[in-house]
């Protein structure tokens, strides 16, 4: 990594319109990103490759790999005529005049910058096997966030290929958000796609044209088209734990942070969105992107930089402690042996995914408290929970200590229902704003639970239900009464 600027290539050959993509990785970036493309370009195919066979299956059965609202349509209307999922890599790469990087970036576990770096292992793969097998001309577009300067490893690589074939990279991150994906695709704020070459840039630009306003398009140079993903991360995670503090804060002053947010967002500068406190945001990109921003800062000499950025994260673990805390001193100090229904799992409503979700740490704190939980998601599978809990206890060396296998086997179980989750529990710990657990029979649910009966609710998401008249005692984020 350097941060002189990279010359473009020369002799590059000339770009005709886009006719073939791959896209390498069909997680939750690059399948609905390119069945989105599918669904707008009938005169493109898309061709969605990944290594892990089960999850291609997947994709190619009734039963998408991911939940996301709107999806399983978009996917069943294109696929198999200009939409496919496979797992024949080289094939597809050899085919396209376009390749997409949708590759998982997970933070690194292991050597320098363990713990903060991004491990770019699967990057670098992916750009060795496009040099290997590809012939003529490629596009290679890096949409997984990236720290800035990767595409410079990715151009070397590629750089390196024996078979003669040239190459433009792009970058084009994805803006996505989870759980909203489909409409965030179909109308996105903005596409950003960052390059050297003019030519390449449009083909991508002609691409997203057949969709999206074309003043929605904007284009910059490939390095600041990767560090404006990790900006727009750190800028929308830095709210969310501006506001949680500021959520302590409340607490300790009867102040409402909903009415505070409402307040402060009816300033123009400030904006409403992205303004509503919680137990913690998870997902994978938040503390990953910050933590990389971090390591990227200490890198080029700016330890000030990073500590600043440092802190929304520290903040974020503080809020997802915080909550345990006030659960544990409000029920009297002691937790052990207590039932406490989890809801929720997943780090935000309307999808499936756990990575960095709150309620793993939450549960983690709990058992540590020995208490026992009952943990109900609508879209989580007990597969995953179970999965999550056992990674999230294991040791530097991934092992699991009997202790915790014991804790986790003894003192988790996962229900198929929010009231069976509630059955003869000390508490409710409301840790994912599922529309539907509004809609619960709060009556019945009180009958069945110990006395007094809590609910801790961590997206205040119960707030205007009145839960105390029907003899809960409610706790939420940010305000007491
Ligand atoms: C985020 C970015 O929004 C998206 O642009 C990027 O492409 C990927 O990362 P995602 O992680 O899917 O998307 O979901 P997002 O809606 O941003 O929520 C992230 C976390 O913050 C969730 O845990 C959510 O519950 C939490 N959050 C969000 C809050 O706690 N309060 C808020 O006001 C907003
Ligand atoms: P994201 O949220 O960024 O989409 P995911 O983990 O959901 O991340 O998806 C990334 C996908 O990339 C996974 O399905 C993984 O199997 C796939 N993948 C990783 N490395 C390669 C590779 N070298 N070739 C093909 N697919 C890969």
């Amino acid at each position: 990594m350097s941060a002189t600027a990279a010359a473009p290539s020369p002799q590059l050959p000339a770009v005709g319109p886009v006719k073939k993509i791959c896209c390498i990785g069909a997680g939750y970036v690059g399948g609905p990103t390119m069945a989105m493309i599918a669904h707008k370009c009938h005169d493109i195919e898309v061709k969605v490759v990944d290594i892990n066979a089960q999850r291609i299956a997947q994709w190619n059965s009734d039963t998408l790999p991911i939940y996301e609202p709107g999806l399983d349509e978009i996917v069943k209307g294109r696929r198999d005529q200009n939409l496919i999922f496979t797992t024949e890599v080289d094939q597809a790469i050899r085919e396209a005049d376009m390749i997409f990087i949708s590759v998982n970036t997970p933070t690194k576990t292991f050597g320098v910058g363990a713990g903060r770096a991004a491990n770019l292992e699967f990057i670098e793969k992916c750009a060795r096997k496009i040099a290997e097998v590809s012939e003529g001309h490629k596009i290679v577009v890096e949409k997984s966030t990236l720290p800035v300067r990767t595409a410079e490893a990715v151009k070397a690589i590629l750089g390196e290929a024996t078979t003669g074939a040239t190459f433009d990279v792009l970058s084009n991150p994805e803006f996505l958000a989870e759980g909203t994906a489909v409409d965030d695709l179909l109308s996105p704020d903005r596409v950003l796609i960052g390059g050297e070459r003019e030519e390449a840039i449009q083909a991508l630009v002609d691409v997203y044209a057949q969709w999206v306003p074309r003043e929605r398009l904007l284009t910059t140079n490939l390095w600041s088209s990767e560090l404006s993903k990790l900006t727009a991360n750190a800028f929308l995670a830095q709210r969310v734990s501006s506001i949680n503090s500021i959520s302590a804060l409340c607490e300790a002053t009867e102040a409402d942070v909903d009415e505070v947010a409402a307040a402060i967002g009816t300033d123009s500068r400030i904006g409403p969105k992205f303004l509503k406190a919680s137990v913690g945001f998870g997902g994978s990109c938040f503390q990953k992107d910050i933590l990389n921003l971090v390591y990227l800062c200490e890198y080029f000499g700016l330890p000030e930089v990073a500590d600043y950025w440092q802190q929304v994260v520290a903040m974020n673990d503080y809020q997802k402690r915080r909550f345990v805390h006030r659960m544990v001193r409000t029920m009297f100090n002691t937790v052990s042996d207590k039932k406490i229904a989890i809801w929720g799992f997943a780090f935000k409503k309307d999808t499936n995914d756990t990575r960095e979700s709150a309620a793993i740490y939450v549960c983690r704190d709990l058992l540590l408290e020995k208490a026992r939980l009952s943990i109900y998601d609508p879209q989580v599978t007990k597969e995953q929970i179970v999965s999550d809990m056992e990674a999230v206890f294991q040791n530097g060396d991934q092992e699991l200590s009997a202790v915790s296998r014991q804790l986790i086997e003894n003192n988790i179980e996962v229900v198929s229902d929010a009231e069976s989750a509630a059955k003869d529990a000390h508490a409710i710990a409301v840790l994912t704003e599922w529309d539907e657990f509004e809609k619960a029979d709060f009556r019945a649910i009180a009958e069945q639970m110990k006395k007094p009966a809590f609910i801790f609710d961590g997206r205040n998401k119960l707030k205007n239900l009145s839960l105390e008249d029907l003899g809960f005692q409610y706790h939420g984020i940010g305000f007491s009464r």
